[in-house]
């Protein structure tokens, strides 16, 4: 069977004032009618073999989780709390235990839930084609041909070969140098954040290179609490949890990964840049949500709802009108948003 693994735990600042803490980008229908959680789940129907998912969230969203999963008609086999974030490789080793307890050992598909992928039909025919390699024992990423040096991004060189390709080297999130460099060596994609392996393949890389990781995550496991339709992990065990992504954590240092590219519309929605790039755009490119008069407007993206924004004159300028706070923004400035919600945070 082939396991969906949704991870929830992220919190997306750089949507702020969209996104927030109590109710991250995941959760809102930024693209479509659905929120991106539930458009998660929605595009891998129709697998074969596909089994109930496998979903990790952070305590504190469990209940806008499961709301929305049964939205979607979907029951997860298990919802596993984080009384903390500590990042993706621990969330994927408690699912992986997870996955393993009732004696098999399933494909896991790992999807990050804050993702946009324009053909759906595309994403499952290379999750199908990956599958015989992840069952044979590989870490299979999806490889996404790179459109400039981004930083935000893992990298992966890719070996000889058609298909599923294996990895020569994968460097997480490099510098605006070394990202520049590989563009211009060509053969690098940008790691997509999902993943295909075998559960007991991604337990025992993670014994091998971060083996205290591993310990922790099976303390908390092994001491985890059900609740209804909840397990909560052992809070004391998370907690001293190193914290680590799995890109760092394990797929720079394996020498069991391979990259299947793809081309399927991809995006992680990772900034309100990237969700006017992929929003729909009149001819002047002003992309609108909401009740929205844009006058003599050029590249624009403008977000309301709650009533209406009108924009005149602008250029290559967001702005973002919510309840309790408006963003206004120059367009290539859009990364440092994460910088005004750090200082909202630290002023309290
Ligand atoms: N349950 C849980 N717990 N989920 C988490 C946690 C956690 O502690 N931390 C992050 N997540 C979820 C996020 O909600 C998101 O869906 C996914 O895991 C990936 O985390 P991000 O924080 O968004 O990672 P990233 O964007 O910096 O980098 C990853 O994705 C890129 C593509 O979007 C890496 O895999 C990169 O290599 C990749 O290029
Ligand atoms: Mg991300």
């Amino acid at each position: 069977t082939l396991t969906p693994v949704i991870l929830s735990g992220g919190s997306g600042t750089r949507l702020w004032p969209l996104s927030r803490e109590t109710h991250p980008k995941q959760f809102q229908p930024l693209v479509g009618e659905r929120s991106l959680l539930q458009a998660t789940w929605q595009r891998l129907e129709g697998l074969p073999g596909l089994s109930a998912p496998i979903v990790v969230a952070n305590e504190e969203h469990r209940f806008m989780v499961a709301e929305q999963l049964r939205q979607v008609g979907v029951t997860p086999s298990a919802l596993l709390l984080e009384p903390v974030g500590r990042n993706t490789a621990p969330a994927i080793a408690a699912a992986a235990l997870q996955a393993r307890a009732g004696g098999g050992d399933p494909l896991l598909l790992v999807l990050p839930s804050d993702h946009v992928i324009a053909d759906a039909a595309g994403f499952r025919a290379a999750v199908q084609a990956a599958l015989p390699a992840a069952a044979a024992g590989r870490l299979v990423t999806f490889g996404i041909v790179p459109t400039g040096p981004e930083t935000g991004y893992g990298y992966i060189q890719a070996g000889q070969g058609e298909g599923v390709r294996p990895v020569d080297r994968f460097v997480e999130k490099p510098d605006l140098d070394t990202a520049r460099a590989y563009l211009a060596a060509g053969g690098y994609y940008w790691n997509a954040g999902m993943f295909l392996f075998r559960a007991s393949v991604y337990l025992d890389e993670l014994g091998r290179h971060a083996p205290e990781m591993l310990s922790a995550v099976q303390a908390a496991f092994e001491g985890a609490r059900r609740d209804a339709d909840f397990l909560r992990l052992a809070r004391e065990p998370f907690v001293a949890c190193p914290a680590n992504s799995i890109d760092y954590a394990v797929m720079e240092k394996t020498d069991r990964a391979a990259v299947l590219p793809m081309d399927v519309g991809w995006s992680d929605v990772g900034s309100w840049s990237a969700l006017w790039a992929i929003a729909d755009q009149d001819g002047e490119g002003n992309a609108h949500h909401g009740d929205v008069v844009a006058m003599g407007c050029r590249n624009t993206l403008a977000w309301g709802g709650r009533r209406l924004v009108a924009m005149l004159g602008l250029e290559d300028v967001i702005v973002v009108d919510t309840d309790d706070a408006v963003l206004v923004a120059r367009r290539e400035r859009v990364q440092e948003v994460k910088d005004i919600v750090a200082r909202l945070k630290a002023e309290g």
